[in-house]
């Protein structure tokens, strides 16, 4: 299997354990990893501090880029990343890349992946939604995208949040198309 180039783009979306989960797991899967470029919004920042009560992101050993970091490889389609995940994905950053904003590296990274055709995934957080996100989300959907809605599974028992947020990023890891052991229904 060839190894991949993945963006990891965080944004102020509740949920910032599941981007810690994903880059700890992305970890794990090292050797299905060419690269890791990960992007922050200063909300993510902010979210993140919030919600884990730390600034943990800064000690896991990926290349991050600046927000504004139109330079950043994956500003541009030639560097040939082949994934981006967008996790938590925000209400905000999803209508702007529906709409085509490239006015941040996150959004304009978005906007390569789709034009060339390659893999974006949106781990979307709000609830409920309004018919704006619901449209924003088919519009997305028909350009290629995945929306994949941070909403964890029950069927496997989990015992902890961290269990509970893993659900999600396992199938998170699947969609990349990372081989990974995680729970499958029908196989106990
Ligand atoms: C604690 C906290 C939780 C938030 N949760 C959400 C959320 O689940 N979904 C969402 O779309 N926005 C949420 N927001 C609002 C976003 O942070 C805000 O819309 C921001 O402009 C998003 O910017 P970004 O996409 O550049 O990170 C939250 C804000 C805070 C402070």
């Amino acid at each position: 299997m060839q190894k991949k180039k993945v963006v990891v783009a965080i944004t102020g979306a509740s949920g910032a354990l599941y981007a810690k989960l994903l880059l700890h797991k992305l970890l794990q899967l090292k050797s299905q990893v060419e690269e890791v470029g990960v992007v922050m919004s200063d909300n993510a920042k902010d979210v993140w501090r919030f919600e884990l009560g730390d600034e943990d992101y800064a000690s896991f050993p990926f290349r991050f880029f600046e927000k504004n970091d139109f330079m950043a490889p994956f500003a541009s389609g030639s560097a040939k990343f082949d994934t981006m995940i967008i996790i938590p994905c925000s209400m905000g950053t999803l209508g702007r890349i529906a709409a085509g904003i490239s006015n941040d590296l996150t959004t304009r990274a978005a906007d390569v992946v789709l034009k060339e055709r390659r893999k974006l995934i949106l781990v979307a957080r709000d609830t409920p939604l309004n018919l704006i996100h619901i449209n924003n989300m088919k519009t997305l959907t028909e350009a290629g995208a995945i929306i994949c809605p941070a909403v964890p599974s029950f069927y496997s028992k989990p015992q902890t949040i961290e269990e509970l947020a893993q659900t999600v990023v396992d199938r998170v890891i699947d969609l990349a198309g990372f081989v990974s052991d995680s729970y499958r229904w029908g196989t106990d």
